[in-house]
């Protein structure tokens, strides 16, 4: 790969920090959702219910292993570690005027321990973490309001942190809430519950604008503290091909891309592109869109996409034409080419490829794979090593398709983070036993274990991987 390319990994806080309560921490969406299971949504309660396994609480414990976890990258050689800054440690419940000086002082030493290994931070404002109070005093995103709040937490971020980080991403995988029919993404997106006979669709639409919005403004002020920063988007990759050769499979393709991606396309570009402009006529929603909000988004496009690419999906035309809606939840059919993981995720390399093209194509920007993996259940030898062969196949196959990318098709491409280079919770389901990491954590989906760290054989593979630059696979 190119010189200076930043082979890492990637977590997000709420999946290993734990500490829930520590340096005054206040809760977070992520601290009152319950563990689900394969196949099993995770269900989100009101405040926290005594005796539910709420397995975000504790995580992995790096809130206080961090320092030894880190030194453990840094054996792997990681250029960079993408993680997120608990909006809760921060400003506990959200709309505080002030920040909390305990929560930055936590960064401050994790960062601090990363730059002492060499390896850069590489930090997500909002990864599925907002606080929780947004939600229970204001609707989350479906105010106004947090806006304000979510700038002010940017703000005070990038003042504190300027001369530690540099790459920064907004708000993680944006684009899920496409989905809007599904609580987890919702919630866990933009702090949406909704009332029987709301219009969910329309109510997301509005959130998402507002959090493009915030993000702008972000930007803006970003590049304002220090303009070396280089801020991005952050989206989830899964692209949508069509069942077949049938032009209406093709159309109902790019009606499905469009409808997963427009939220690049307003971060990128800073207008809202027509196709979306017509849908929003055509459903007769209201969207909050204000001249100056139009103004902002114009203002603060992002400087790279980051994104997270898992698997891809397959849509075949339902006889939905001339519209062509796209219904996430109905629409998608599977791939009679691609094995899956053992939670139904459809393994496709050559689909990263295709991917990297598709938006350096369209946007013009660099790009960086901000998270990429297989979540897999690993078993413990008696000799207490970890033969992870599979998670080896997967990322190889996956980053022969990133270097041929960079190679034949010139797509600059900033690093690459593989998802929970730690074993850690799982955003989807809530279990610690669908693992992504290099590193194993002893620890269950039921809480029992006693966090023991130990290397996993993908640790040494990848090691190697870094050295070389990516020449040995
Ligand atoms: C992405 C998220 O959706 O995928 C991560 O940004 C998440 O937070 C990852 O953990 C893998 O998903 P899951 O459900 O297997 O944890």
């Amino acid at each position: 790969m190119k010189k200076g390319f930043l082979w890492g990994g990637a977590v997000a806080a709420h999946q290993l920090e734990g500490g829930y309560r520590e340096s005054g921490k206040g809760l977070s969406v992520a601290d009152v959702m319950i563990a689900g299971g394969n196949g099993v949504e995770r269900e989100i309660t009101e405040g926290i219910i005594e005796g539910k396994n709420y397995p975000n609480h504790e995580a992995i414990n790096f809130y206080a292993s961090y320092k030894e976890d880190i030194a453990l990258f840094a054996e792997m050689g990681f250029k960079c570690f993408r993680t997120s800054i608990a909006w809760s440690r921060i400003f506990p419940e959200g709309d505080e005027l002030t920040p909390n000086e305990d929560g930055l002082k936590f960064y401050d030493d994790l960062f601090d321990t990363c730059l002492k290994h060499g390896i850069e931070p590489v930090i997500t404002l909002s990864h599925f973490e907002m606080p929780y109070g947004l939600v229970t005093k204001y609707g989350g995103f479906r105010n106004r309001k947090c806006i304000d709040f979510f700038v002010r937490f940017a703000k005070t971020c990038f003042e504190r942190f300027k001369n530690k980080v540099t790459y920064w991403m907004t708000f993680n995988e944006i684009n899920n809430q496409a989905n809007y029919n599904r609580d987890f993404t919702v919630f866990t997106n933009s702090g949406l519950f909704f009332k029987p006979g709301e219009n969910r669709e329309e109510i997301m639409y509005n959130a998402a604008h507002y959090e493009l919005v915030a993000s702008a403004l972000a930007v803006k002020i970003g590049h304002e503290i220090n303009p070396n920063f280089k801020i991005g988007c952050m989206a989830a990759m899964c692209p949508i091909y069509p069942y077949s050769c049938s032009a209406k499979d093709m159309m109902y393709h790019t009606s499905a891309m469009q409808k997963r991606y427009w939220f690049i396309d307003v971060h990128v570009r800073g207008v809202y592109p027509e196709y979306i402009k017509k849908y929003f006529e055509r459903k007769n929603f209201n969207i909050d869109i204000t001249e100056s909000d139009t103004q902002i988004l114009k203002n603060g496009c992002v400087d790279y996409i980051g994104f997270s690419y898992y698997m891809s999906y397959v849509v075949k035309d339902l006889g939905k034409g001339p519209n062509y809606d796209y219904d996430e939840d109905t629409d998608l059919a599977d791939n009679p080419y691609l094995e899956k993981t053992a939670w139904g995720w459809a393994i496709d390399p050559e689909g990263l490829r295709y991917s990297l093209n598709w938006m350096y194509d369209r946007y013009m920007l660099p790009l960086f794979i901000v998270e990429n993996g297989m979540g897999a259940y690993d078993t413990v030898q008696a000799d207490g090593e970890i033969h992870d062969q599979y998670r080896i196949d997967y990322l190889k196959a996956h980053i022969q398709q990133v270097e041929l990318c960079a190679e034949i098709d010139g797509v600059d491409i900033i690093g690459y983070t593989p998802w929970g280079c730690i074993d850690l919770v799982s955003a989807g389901s809530g279990e610690m036993e669908k693992r992504y990491g290099f590193i194993y954590v002893d620890k269950d989906n039921n809480g029992n274990g006693t966090l023991k760290r130990s290397k996993k054989d993908s640790f040494y593979w990848y090691q190697k991987v870094i050295a070389t630059n990516g020449a040995e696979l």
